[in-house]
């Protein structure tokens, strides 16, 4: 795509994401943070949906992944353990005239700044630390430095046996958490794509170091199959294998799941086969004993790690992308039912004749099991395209005929076709339309 129709598109995206209420930038009025970012009241029932439908294939529909909830703030003994500390780093150069910042690694610096097209101004690379640093309890020296995670990952290998025995779990089984990281990007950008703060939803899966190549197909089959269910265009959607220079230092295979934005292929996702690397290097600095005992096997060693880690708020942004669809006389978020943040609006026709009492009464009924808005106001044709820039997949109207036979037309967002239903079969349409 040119440059110019992929800005624009972005463009779009993040000011209709505005506009409706899914993406706000934070601390707007005070003109705003850079590369952090508020979700609004559509923004937040997506993400919900996306965290749940991940949630829901990684633990409840399996018998061998267990979740948790680790803090934000660890011993900073774990980073040093990681490999953060020391090598969870960018090359950070400047350029001298324009004091632009850059990743050496993102600019080619035989050519002029990007930024103010000055040649030879580039500084030598420096290394840049991307971990956040606070200071725990009232004194700010470094014996109280403490680090924002910049990854979940850590918080589940250093409760590998209090997970493992607390569920009586045996090998092979997983541990999964959502919840925020923090890194001190150098280079943001692209809407939520790149930001500073944001939400992993990782899962490291624990296996004997014979078994490792057969469950990282396992798990890159498995992950690659989720994308269907959230919807995204199977096209947009590939594998990328890591070559020898981009493997992480813990790493023996990583894919990455790539989407393709509009402004290039990018990772969403990476299924990393992290070895006994993180347990090694925790039961080496913490001098506590993180090998495991295979019963079946009868041997003793510290287990492997496939991990699949995904970006969550980059998901979502994934997900704005792939549904926002331009029609003729309209724009369409074509979210995939199981996603969309409403699952339905429901329209009086008029406000008269009774047809509110009887939206609000049907809307009463649904509001337990679904998310539901009401719309009274406008001509009906506006209604609906309101609901279709939310991707609201059905527009339920109660009209004349509601009044005189108990049935309502039920609009589908996608084909814009009505269908009318008797209104005590509303329920069960909405259940069958709308299961994943
Ligand atoms: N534990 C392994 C790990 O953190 P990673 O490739 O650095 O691996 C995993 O990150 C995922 O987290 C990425 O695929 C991406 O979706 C998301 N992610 C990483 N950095 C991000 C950032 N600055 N902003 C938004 N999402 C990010």
């Amino acid at each position: 795509m040119a440059l110019n129709t992929t800005n624009k598109l972005m463009e779009k995206i993040v000011s209709l994401a505005k506009r409706k209420g899914f993406i706000f930038q934070s601390s707007e009025i005070y003109g705003g943070l850079n590369s952090c970012y508020d979700y609004g009241p559509l923004g937040i029932e997506l993400k919900k949906n996306v965290k749940e439908l991940w949630w829901k294939s990684m633990v409840y529909e399996r018998d061998d992944v267990e979740g948790v909830d680790a803090s934000i703030l660890m011993h900073p003994r774990v980073w040093e353990a990681s490999g953060h500390v020391e090598g969870f780093t960018d090359p950070l150069i400047d350029c001298k005239n324009c004091k632009s910042r850059f990743r050496e690694d993102k600019v080619d610096t035989s050519k002029p700044c990007p930024v103010c097209g000055n040649k030879d101004t580039f500084t030598e690379a420096r290394s840049f630390n991307l971990m956040f640093k606070t200071f725990m309890g009232p004194l700010e020296d470094s014996a109280n430095i403490v680090y924002l995670r910049p990854e979940t990952a850590q918080g589940i290998f250093t409760n590998f046996h209090n997970v493992r025995e607390a569920s009586r779990q045996k090998l092979p089984f997983g541990i999964a958490q959502i919840g925020k990281a923090f890194r001190n990007e150098i280079t943001p950008g692209n809407f939520t794509f790149r930001t500073r703060e944001f939400e992993q939803m990782e899962m490291q899966f624990f296996v004997s170091p014979d078994e490792d190549e057969k469950w990282f197909e396992y798990w890159k089959a498995k992950r690659m199959e989720w994308y269907q269910r959230l919807g995204l265009t199977k096209s947009k959607l590939r594998f990328h294998e890591h070559g020898p220079n981009e493997l992480a230092h813990y790493a023996k295979a990583a894919f990455d799941i790539e989407y393709e934005f509009p402004f290039d292929w990018q990772e969403i996702e990476g299924i990393h086969n992290r070895t006994d690397f993180d347990l090694g290097r925790h039961a080496e600095y913490s001098t506590r004993n993180l090998s495991y005992f295979d019963e079946q096997k009868q041997q003793k060693y510290i287990p492997y790690v496939i991990e699949t880690s995904i970006g969550c708020d980059r998901t979502v942004l994934t997900c704005l992308i792939d549904a926002y669809t331009e029609e003729e006389e309209r724009v369409v978020l074509k979210f995939a039912p199981s996603i969309a943040p409403t699952k339905a609006a429901v329209f009086p026709l008029v406000k008269k004749d009774g047809m509110t009492e009887y939206a609000h009464k049907l809307i009463d009924d649904l509001r337990g099991d679904y998310r539901v808005f009401y719309d009274e106001s406008g001509a009906v044709g506006r209604r609906y395209r309101r609901q279709d820039e939310a991707g609201t997949p059905f527009c339920i109207t109660i009209d004349n005929e509601t009044l005189e036979n108990n049935t309502v037309t039920i609009r589908n967002r996608d084909t814009m076709a009505q269908e009318r239903i008797s209104s005590n079969q509303v329920k069960p349409y909405l259940a069958e339309h709308l299961k994943y």
